[in-house]
Formats: C-alpha cells, structure tokens, sequence
C-alpha cells in the first residue's frame, strides 16, 4: 500500500486522520514539531489502530530535515500538509512567525516533493477563506468569491492556495487539492486522541467542555444581536472523525489520477447551520452537565453566519459528513473527561 506523508500529524486533525488513513491500510510518515502536539498522541493512535505509525520530528521548514525524510521514505506517493499555525488572535499580534511558520513550511514541503518526484499534495485551507459571504452565497460553494482575509492567519491560507496554484500551473504534473474545511469539533469515539487547545481555548467547543469540566467560571456568548433566529453567530461545525474521511478520500483520488483538473476545491462541511446557543444548549441535553454561560457583546472579527454546501465534496468524493452532531458533542465531552481523569 502507498506510503503517505502527513505533516502535522500529532495534531487535532492530523492525528483522526493518521487513525482513518491506517484503517484504510494506508503506511503512514508523521512530520511534527509537536509545537502543539505532544508525543503521547502517538499513543493514542497505536492503541486505536493496533500499529505505530512512523514518527519524524521535525519542523517542516527545515529543507534539510525534509530531505532527509523523502530520503528515508522512497514511497511517500502523497503529502497531506496539515502542518501550520493556527490561533487566529496570536496571527494578529505576531503576523510575521505566521507568515514565516505557515508560507515557509508549505514552500519547504512543495519544493522536497518536486525533488523527491512526490506529485500528490492535499492541503488543509479553511472557510475562513470566504470571510462573510453575501445571502446570494449561503450557504457557500467553492464557486463563491474569496474576500480579503480579515487576519494574518487567514491570509496565510489564502496565499497558500495561490502557492499551490501557481505550482501546479507550471508543473503539469503536480495534483492538488485544497480543502477548506468549516468548524471541526468532538474526538475521536475511544477518546483516546482529541483536540488539546492551548491555555485558555479561543473556539467554541473546548471552551464549553472546560467549562462543563469546571476549568472555566463561565462560558461568554459572544453577541446575541445578530440578524440570526436566536441572534447568535452560526456555523457549520463538522465532527473531525467524519472530516479526517474526507482526507482519505481525497487521497484515493489523487492516488487513482482521475480528478481532470489539476487543483481542485472542495468545501467540507455538513450543510447545516447551528448557532452558539443551539450548540451550548444541545450539549447540556446530551451530557446533562452544567454549562453556565452568560451573553456578552460581540467578538471583533466574528462572521454573522456562514454554512457550507458541501455538494460537490459529496459527489465527487463520495463522501458525507453524517455524525448526528449530538454523537459529536458527546464525544468532545467524553475526550474532556479523559484528559482531566473525571
Ligand atoms: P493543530 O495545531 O492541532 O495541528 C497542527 C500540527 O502542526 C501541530 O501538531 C503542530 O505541532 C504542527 N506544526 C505546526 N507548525 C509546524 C512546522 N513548522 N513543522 C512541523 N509541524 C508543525 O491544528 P489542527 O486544528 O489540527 O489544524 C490542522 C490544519 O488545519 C492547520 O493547517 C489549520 O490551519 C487547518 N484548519 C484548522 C481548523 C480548525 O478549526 N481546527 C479549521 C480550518 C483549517
Ligand atoms: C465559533 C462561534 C464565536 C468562543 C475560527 C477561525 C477559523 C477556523 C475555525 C481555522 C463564534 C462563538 C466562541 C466562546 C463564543 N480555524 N464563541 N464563545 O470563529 O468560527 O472560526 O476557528 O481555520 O479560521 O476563525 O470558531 O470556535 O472561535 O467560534 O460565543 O468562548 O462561537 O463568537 O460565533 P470561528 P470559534
């Protein structure tokens, strides 16, 4: 079976997609400077999957580390490129590390490939590419416009599918595609892997489950004045085991060479809109734990409400992102009560 390489993948996502990758039969390379990861993760995934995958640290902007792993692994066939910075605030305070970390790790990886004669790329972009679309464009497909980036963070996505676009524009042989993935929440169903926010979390989901753990006083509703049916904020928040499929998925395609375009887009999304307090008050239900929260005022930067239309992911990839989003939330909470031992 083809060897993938999946930079990032101690990480959130990385590490639900390395487990759906060996699943699938697929030999695994991870490349992590475990930044923000740590080495038990590789724990989780071996205890999951029966196997270990292989483990590199290393950061992916360094073209000698790189090279020493497409080295190693002669049949790496495709890059899933997880690896990057993600706090949007932290991309406002210190845009620079977010340019250097972001653009550079991508260039690094790119130009090891072409060495290497590796022609496969799939790369983690984000909704956040759409900023707010117009009601025309809700919910939104990959046909809608991108708008300018309202953070350093988003920018760096931005300019990373132009990077690869331009790539593949001058090498014909260079396969990508670039999934901008919407809101991803919950742990794998073992809770034995799952997402470990640093400090005190800036996304939803892990701010409510450490609240509902009594790490945090109170969970803040950021604005309830919006032009939405309860005025709070919504999204389309995808369960991370049903995304990671996504990736697979992907990878079988570029793998199978079938794709007639070069760069292609998909929108990973499940199609529906929830919003804050939906979300909050569907996790009470679910776990019958307290949350207390309180509304306060809106959060700079905040989109009102965007939602995907995942259509063309579900037919061209045949996949779907079908977990019942109470399954979801259960699982969030199962993962928070693992890590605090509760
Ligand atoms: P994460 O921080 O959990 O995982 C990223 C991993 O990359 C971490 O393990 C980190 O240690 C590693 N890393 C960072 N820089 C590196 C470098 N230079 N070299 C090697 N390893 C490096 O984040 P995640 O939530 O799993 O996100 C994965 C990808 O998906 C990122 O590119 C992120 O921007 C993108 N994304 C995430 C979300 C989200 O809400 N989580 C949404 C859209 C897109
Ligand atoms: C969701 C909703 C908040 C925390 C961010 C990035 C985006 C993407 C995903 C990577 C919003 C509300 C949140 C809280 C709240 N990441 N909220 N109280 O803002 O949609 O997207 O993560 O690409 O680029 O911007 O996700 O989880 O921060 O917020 O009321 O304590 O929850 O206002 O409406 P967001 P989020």
């Amino acid at each position: 079976m083809a060897r993938i390489l999946v930079t990032g993948g101690t990480g959130y996502i990385g590490s639900h997609t390395v487990v759906c990758l060996m699943e699938q039969g697929y030999d695994v390379t991870i490349v992590d400077n475990l930044s923000n990861s740590n080495r038990e993760v590789l724990d989780g995934i071996t205890s999951i999957t029966g196997h270990r995958p292989d483990f590199v640290e290393a950061d992916c902007q360094d073209r000698t580390a790189m090279e020493q792993v497409f080295t190693t692994y002669p049949d790496i066939q495709a890059v899933i490129h997880f690896a990057a910075s993600k706090a949007v605030g932290e991309s406002v305070e210190k845009p620079l590390l977010y340019y250097r970390n972001n653009v550079l790790s991508l260039l690094t990886v790119l130009e090891t490939m072409q060495r290497h004669g590796v022609n496969n790329i799939v790369f983690s972009s984000s909704c956040t590419v759409y900023g707010q679309p117009d009601e025309a464009h809700l919910p939104v497909d990959e046909t809608a416009p991108r708008q300018q980036a309202l953070s350093p963070y988003g920018n760096t996505k931005q300019i990373n599918e132009d990077i690869l676009t331009d790539a593949a524009h001058a090498d014909k042989a260079l396969r990508v595609i670039l999934l901008r993935y919407f809101n991803p929440i919950g742990a794998h169903p073992s809770a034995k892997i799952g997402e470990l926010p640093n400090g005190v979390p800036n996304n939803l989901l892990p701010f409510v489950t450490q609240t509902a753990a009594g790490l945090r006083p109170m969970l803040r509703v950021f604005g309830d004045d919006y032009n939405t049916p309860d005025g709070s904020c919504i999204r389309d928040y995808i369960y991370v085991m049903d995304l990671a499929k996504a990736h697979v998925k992907a990878v079988d395609r570029l793998l199978a060479a079938t794709a007639s375009e070069q760069v292609e887009v998909f929108n990973l999304g499940t199609g529906r809109g929830l919003s804050v307090l939906e979300i909050v008050r569907t996790f009470i239900e679910v776990t019958g734990q307290n949350v207390p929260y309180e509304i306060v005022g809106r959060r700079e930067g905040d989109i009102e409400q965007v939602w995907a239309n995942p259509a063309k992911a579900n037919r061209v990839l045949g996949w779907k992102a079908d977990t019942p989003v109470a399954d979801v939330l259960l699982s969030a909470w199962n993962w928070e009560k693992h890590i605090r031992g509760i």
